[in-house]
């Protein structure tokens, strides 16, 4: 699969690169792009920076001429991960002014995949209103929030239990989140 994965200025770094750390990039081609905001958080939430696969291009917001900005040549799938209000509202209206919401206006289009994880609380009727248009557009709203019931004792397992409902909805196979009910009752 291509795969891009853009990064927004919401709190949540950590998920934007469990996601990496869990993407083949033997088995996919993998694209990032970074929200200006984006690289604020990371610098403050992600101490040694973000990591890349080896061989994902990260492409640069103001520019046009990654592939993903024309329909002629869409990714199969585009994860938002985390995904700010201003860029979810972004999307949801069609603005398209830099690359990464250009991919999101391409993405909904040509009928791919859109995942968005959104990070805020609480919502306001602005957000859930961008929300119920994209979910109408066809894009999956997959919110950063983390479940308790697999006994997770550090933050990284708490992230990834978000990050392996990305994967699951990627059609990834993956374990990195124990299942519910997954013992024989
Ligand atoms: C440390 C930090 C954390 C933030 N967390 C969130 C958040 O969780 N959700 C959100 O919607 N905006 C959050 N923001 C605000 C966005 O970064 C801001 O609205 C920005 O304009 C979003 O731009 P972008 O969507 O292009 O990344 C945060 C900003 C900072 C500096």
């Amino acid at each position: 699969m291509k795969i891009l994965v853009a990064i927004t200025g919401a709190s949540g770094a950590l998920y934007a690169q469990r996601l990496l750390d869990n993407l083949d990039p033997g088995a996919h081609e993998i694209h990032v792009v970074q929200s200006h905001y984006a690289q604020q958080v990371i610098a403050q939430e992600l101490p040694g920076g973000l990591r890349l696969p080896q061989g994902a291009q990260l492409h640069n917001l103001k520019s046009m001429n990654a592939p993903f900005a024309s329909g002629s040549n869409p990714p199969d799938a585009m994860v938002v991960i985390p995904c700010t209000m201003g860029t979810m509202g972004r999307i949801a209206h069609g603005y398209s002014e830099d690359v990464l919401l250009r991919a999101a206006d391409v993405v909904l289009k040509e009928r791919k995949k859109l995942i968005l994880v959104p990070r805020e609380t609480p919502l306001s009727l602005v957000h859930v209103k961008n929300m119920e248009l994209l979910l109408l557009a066809g894009a999956t709203i997959l919110p950063a929030n983390p479940s308790f019931y697999s006994g997770v004792k550090t933050v990284q397992q708490l992230a990834d239990t978000v990050v392996a409902r990305v994967l699951d909805h990627l059609g990834i196979k993956n374990k990195l989140a124990p299942r519910w009910a997954e013992e024989k009752e």
